[in-house]
């Protein structure tokens, strides 16, 4: 069988959009900024988007591209080993992880969606969050968000994922710009703005690679970096067009509905005086929940936002799913109605497990998330330095204007020396915070270091490229 394309340019960039812009933008970006410090978060993971981001997406369209196939199946065939493709299998583990809490997310936006319409939440938003969080109904919940996004993956490529992100991107764009317009028009827009231009250069310096940890997971979070779900979608490119401008083009997109989201809400949480730098996932739940039910038109507008949130949700969710289908269909030849469906299921007792235990939640949601991300953004990079070298720029060239094909080399660089070196830190960090081992910074670094060191002398004697 032939394998799946997208129709036109616009339905990839949509697409790959769709996964960019979702619950990270919204919901886990004020938890995480919270969570480091505040400001100092905001500055470093703007930076990390433009430096680490897009370079790294750019790594997987390239991959992607190359190898037509899911992440798996395109390392190996690309390096001709199936050793690279037991690395492929990390972005496989990555989303299982992925969905399994984003789907609880999901389940709990329904909810609110639900409870805007019907006011459950009215009468005690604050205590309303605890009571449905955790728990069977958050599962019964979370299992409607994954049928959606499997109802979705079961269409394919062009009927199901292009069809569905090509109405729903414009209609979150839409809402979305009506809602900031709304928000403008309460008080407190300006208290949300400093608390977020203040800059807290003390808390970073005290906890830098924390923070640069974080940072550096929630920028790759927010660009579907890591994850190998970029691999795939850029897997069904049909032709060649410029790689660097799609990028750039999805990259700007999705900071600009960040921003777009922060009028939303920051204006709605300060003009309710309710407390913006409290930190947890349900944080921004309680709060807009607050604000809803106290203003005027608040049933509407919950409505709306919830809406514009379950769409952003879907968008993404469905490129976790898609990951590991194409690569049942890619590698085993299952059907793809079989392959989503079984999925889907497996899914669900695996999120179970998330929307049941909160500390499980927070662990994998965080925490494992990052380290993930960062860890598999780090092998498609070495990947492309090492294993691909000369045939990564030719890749990025074709079908590049001039611009793109003068960035080819200096990219390369980048993707295959610098942020491999930046990235082990963080893995480094990560490990060790999982793995509850302190260690002073300088040993971090030295550690990294030498990690950073191995893997390029691995790399280079099995072939030289970089
Ligand atoms: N980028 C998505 C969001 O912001 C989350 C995501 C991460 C999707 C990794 C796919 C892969 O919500």
């Amino acid at each position: 069988m032939t394998r799946e394309s997208w129709t036109t340019r616009t339905g990839f960039i949509l697409a790959a959009a769709g996964s960019a812009v979702g619950l990270g933008n919204v919901w886990r970006f004020p938890w995480m900024t919270a969570q480091n410090g505040g400001s100092a978060f905001l500055m470093l993971y703007l930076a990390l988007v433009l430096i680490v981001g897009v370079p790294g997406l750019l790594a997987e369209f390239v991959i992607g591209r190359r190898a037509r196939r899911n992440p798996v199946g395109a390392l190996s065939s690309l390096s001709e080993s199936d050793r690279w493709g037991v690395v492929g299998l990390i972005p496989v583990v990555t989303t299982v992880f992925l969905l399994s809490f984003y789907s609880v997310v999901g389940g709990w936006i329904l909810r609110y969606l639900v409870g805007s319409a019907t006011g459950a939440y009215f009468d005690a938003p604050g205590a309303y969050f605890d009571s449905i969080a955790f728990g069977p109904e958050a599962v019964a919940f979370q299992a409607v968000f994954l049928a959606a996004t499997a109802a979705i993956v079961f269409g394919g490529v062009r009927r199901g994922i292009e069809a569905a992100t090509k109405v729903m991107m414009p209609a979150i764009v839409v809402l979305l710009v009506g809602l900031a317009a709304w928000g403008t028009t309460l008080s407190g827009a300006g208290d949300g703005l400093s608390f977020f231009l203040s800059f807290d250069a003390a808390y970073l310096r005290e906890n830098f690679f924390d923070v640069l940890g974080a940072a550096t997971g929630q920028a790759l979070f927010t660009l579907s970096v890591g994850a190998g779900t970029m691999i795939t979608y850029a897997s069904y490119l049909g032709e060649d067009r410029s790689l660097a401008a799609d990028g750039a083009t999805i990259a700007v997109f999705n900071t600009l509905i960040g921003v777009v989201a922060g009028l939303v809400v920051f204006p709605l949480l300060f003009a309710q005086d309710l407390p913006v730098g409290e930190s947890g996932p349900g944080a921004l739940f309680v709060s807009l929940a607050g604000a809803f039910s106290t203003l005027p038109a608040g049933r509407l507008v919950g409505v709306v936002f919830f809406g514009v949130m379950t769409l952003a949700a879907l968008s993404s969710s469905i490129s976790m799913l898609e990951l590991p289908v194409a690569f049942l269909v890619d590698e085993y030849d299952v059907e793809r109605r079989r392959a989503t469906a079984g999925l889907a299921g497996l899914f669900l007792v695996f999120g179970a497990v998330n929307a049941l235990r909160p500390a499980v939640f927070d662990f994998v949601a965080s925490t494992l998330v990052d380290l993930l991300l960062s860890l598999g953004l780090l092998c498609f990079l070495l990947f492309t330095g090492w294993v691909l070298g000369t045939d990564a720029t030719e890749e990025f060239r074709n079908g590049a204007g001039s611009l793109g094909r003068v960035l080819a080399l200096p990219w390369l660089y980048v993707v295959g020396v610098v942020l491999p070196l930046g990235l082990t830190f963080t893995v480094t960090t990560g490990v060790l915070g999982v793995a509850n081992v302190s260690l002073p910074s300088a040993a971090v670094a030295a550690l990294s270091v030498t990690a950073a060191v191995a893997a390029f002398v691995g790399l280079r004697r099995s072939r030289s490229v970089l």
